[in-house]
Parts: structure tokens; sequence; C-alpha cells
């Protein structure tokens, strides 16, 4: 039984119960088609509808009332639509979390006995666009054949490497993936290898298409954006943009969710050449612990990491990346005159949601200021993605079975500018 299948069945366990635990005076007054409808097109459709990775699709009314006791559960529980940001610390752009006005409505609705309303305050079923979100990109990248994925064993975990040729740098401004099988596609990190060689040793000395990896490239490379369920391709903010230099390999780091059926992926990565001049590097910034010995049995084990930063710069998104046993990750920095400003809280980390937290206001961080991080890790024998039985010391590697504890950052250096010949 795969990791995700056993947490799934404990939920449908618990699901029964819960929507007779909702009660509200008003209940009946919430319909499907008037309140429920439009929260679940809006927020769970992308997702939930055929051919997407969610395990249901939740497009009719038939649907939402077939799965009301887990749809309550999972809104109520926050686990659904997956978001793992506490709310209240910063703003989002991409924020995915659903209002709590929108989870009472969601209660209500359960608890009034999931009436379906009158048809003609249906909400019309999104257009879904599968396609390029931001259009047809300049070069469009692929690996030479479709990869085999066998119906059932443990999540695999592959590198592939792409040239996109450049002979001299380039500024990109869109770097969009088009996942090739949504159904096993799990999520896709992607990553720059700047001097090109790197990924093309690793890729040479293995067997078939690509390398296996986890966690990341296996090596020190550029993170760019990748794709995961209901990802939302989006530009690099004002002048800045991706400088990929000449001779620079794409690695498309793909981890595949098996779903019982032989499949196969050929996923795209597509590359947009700047349409306005860039003279800022999206660069990524890490703020790392390496010392890690989490001893078997520890639910509770914190590490912290300190990067201090020596030039004014901009922080635009953040991410946090631990393994199976991530548990939680606080990501702050600190001024020079000593104000705490948070810029990313996960109090429920979860390995299968690899988000970039977009900051809705960009973070100014003056020279002199210092980026912490704080992780903490499950090695219980109950942690939920607990992978040895009985748990083992972990130590910070790039193996399935090790650690890692990175708080990245995505900023521009205030004072840089790089001219081109673009202008
Ligand atoms: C970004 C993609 C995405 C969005 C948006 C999303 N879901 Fe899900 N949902 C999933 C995936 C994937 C699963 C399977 C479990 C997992 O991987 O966490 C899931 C599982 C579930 C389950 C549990 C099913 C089971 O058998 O245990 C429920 C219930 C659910 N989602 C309801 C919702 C509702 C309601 C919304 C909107 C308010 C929503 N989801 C939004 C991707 C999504």
């Amino acid at each position: 039984m795969t990791i995700i299948a056993k947490v799934r069945s404990s939920l449908t366990f618990l699901a029964g119960g819960l929507w007779l635990m909702a009660t509200s005076a008003s209940a009946q007054d919430v319909t499907y088609s008037e309140h429920i409808a439009p929260i679940l097109m809006d927020n769970c459709v992308t997702c939930h509808r055929p051919g997407e990775v969610a395990p249901m699709s939740l497009l009719t009314y038939e649907d939402a009332r077939q799965y009301m006791g887990l749809i309550a559960l999972e809104v109520s529980e926050k686990r659904m639509p997956p978001w793992h940001a506490a709310p209240g610390v910063r703003q989002y752009s991409n924020d995915r979390s659903l209002a709590d006005k929108e989870i009472d409505l969601i209660q209500r609705w359960v608890a009034g006995g999931a009436l379906p309303g009158d048809d003609s305050l249906l909400p019309p079923v999104p257009v879904f666009n599968d396609g390029w979100q931001l259009g047809e990109p300049d070069i469009v990248l692929t690996w030479d054949s479709p990869y085999q994925i066998s119906a059932t064993g443990d999540d695999e975990y592959r590198c592939f490497v792409l040239d996109p040729k450049f002979e001299e740098d380039q500024w990109i401004d869109v770097i969009e993936v088009l996942p090739g099988n949504r159904l096993v596609d799990h999520h896709i990190v992607i990553y720059v290898d700047q001097s090109g060689r790197i990924a093309t040793r690793r890729d040479e000395a293995e067997p078939g298409e690509g390398y296996t990896c986890f966690g990341g490239p296996g090596f020190a490379a550029y993170m760019v954006p990748g794709w995961g369920p209901g990802y939302v391709a989006a530009e690099t903010p004002g002048d800045s943009g991706y400088l990929l230099r000449a001779g620079s390999k794409i690695v498309v780091q793909m981890h595949y969710h098996k779903n019982g059926k032989a499949e196969e992926d050929l996923t795209r990565v597509g590359l947009r050449f700047a349409k306005s001049p860039k003279h800022k590097v999206l660069y990524n910034g890490y703020v790392i612990s390496l010392s890690l010995q989490i001893e078997p049995g520890d639910a509770n084990y914190v590490v912290t990491g300190r990067m201090p930063i020596s030039e004014d710069i901009t922080v635009h998104s953040v991410l946090a990346h631990m393994h199976y046993l991530g548990k939680a990750m606080d990501i702050w920095a600190e001024l020079p005159d000593g104000t705490r400003v948070d810029l990313l809280k996960v109090p429920r980390f979860d390995f299968f949601w690899q988000t970039q937290y977009a900051l809705t206001e960009p973070q100014q961080l003056p020279e002199g200021s210092v980026v912490f991080m704080q992780a903490t890790f499950d090695n219980s024998a109950e942690s939920p993605y607990q992978h040895s039985n009985p748990p083992q010391l972990v130590r910070f590697g790039e193996q399935t079975t090790d650690e890692m504890a990175v708080g990245v950052f995505f900023h521009t250096r205030d004072a840089e500018y790089i001219s081109g010949d673009s202008e």
C-alpha cells in the first residue's frame, strides 16, 4: 500500500461521522446550485475533474453529494484545497485556500442535507486550458521517447536533461511546463545547470532516458518554476528574469505517483524569450541546516539555519524544502534594526506539495539583514510518510530516506542592473 493510499483510507473512515457534527440554524438555506457549486468550480475542479491528479471528479451535484462527508472534513481541516502556508502571516498571490465563510457554507450545506437547489442558478462549468497557459512558447523541449511508468510500486523520481542549445546568454521571462500525463505526474521541479556539464554527466552515467534523483538534481543548480496540480504559470516580475547561460542545460525532475495502470509520460518544457527589457536576475537564495541527526522515535526534531544578507535584496517568493519526515518550517528575516519579518510559515509540511509561495508584496531586505529558517522533523513510527519500520537514524542527504532542511528565497539584487543588447 502506498503512503497516499494509507492516509486516504484513514480519512474515509473518519469522514462518515463528521457531517453530523456540523450544526447551523440556517443550514436549509444553503444549496448546491447557489452556494456550493461556485466554490467547487472556483477552487476544486482544476484538480478534481477527469484526467487530473485528484482521485475523484467534483464537477456535478451527484459528485459533490457522494463525497459530501469527505469534502466537509477535508475543507474544515484545511487539507483541501492543498495550501500549506499558515493563514494571516503573509499574503501570496497564488493562495488557493478557502475563506472561512466558504468553509462554513460547505459545513452548513452538508448539515442541511446537501440540497441541490434551483438548477437555473448553477454557475457555468469552467473552460479548462490544458495547453500552454501563457501561449505558445518560443522554445519547446522534451526528451526523446515517452518514459514508461509501471502500474504499481514506489513513487519514482527521475531527472531528464534537456538542451536548449543556447549559443549566448538568454533572458527568459516565462518557463512553463506542460505535464505529459496528469494521471501520474505528481509534481515537477525544474533546474538549470548553468555549466551544462554536470547534468549531462549524471545522465550518461545511467542507462535509459534521464537519471534517478530525489529531492533535487543531485548537485547545486539554479531552481526555476516547475509544475504541480493546479499550478498557474506566471511571468517574471518587473525587469527581472531568468538569465540562462550559453550552453546551459535544463533538468526536469519528475515525481511520478503510480496509479495502478501502466502509463507513459512525455512532459514538455516551454521557454519564452523575455518580451520586455530585463536587467535583474531572479536568484535562488538558500538558508540551510546541514547538520541533521534525527534520532529514531523523535517526533519533534528541530534545526535552524541562518543566512546573512550582504547587500540590499528584494524577495519575491519562498519555498520550504524537506523530505518525507519534514513536519513544519518557518522562514523569516531579521532586519538590521532587529525587526522580525515573516516570509513563510508552514505548520503542516507535506512533501507531496512543493509550493513556491509568491509574495503579493515583495519583501525588501536591507544589507545586514539575516534570513532564518527553522525546520521540524517527525521521525516517529506515526510520522505520516515514515519510510522505515522501525524508524532509523536519519541524516542530511539526497536519498528518499535522507532528509534536508532548506529554505529557498527567490530574490533580485537591488543594485544589479545588467544592460543587454535587447533594447
Ligand atoms: C491543486 C489540486 C487540488 C485542488 C485545488 C483541490 N484538490 Fe482535493 N485533492 C487533490 C489531490 C491530489 C487529492 C488526493 C490526495 C492528495 O494527494 O493529497 C485530493 C483529495 C481530496 C479529497 C479526499 C479524497 C479521498 O478519497 O480521500 C477530498 C474530499 C477533496 N480532495 C476535496 C477537495 C475540495 C472540496 C476542493 C476545493 C475546495 C479540493 N479538493 C481542491 C487535489 C486538489
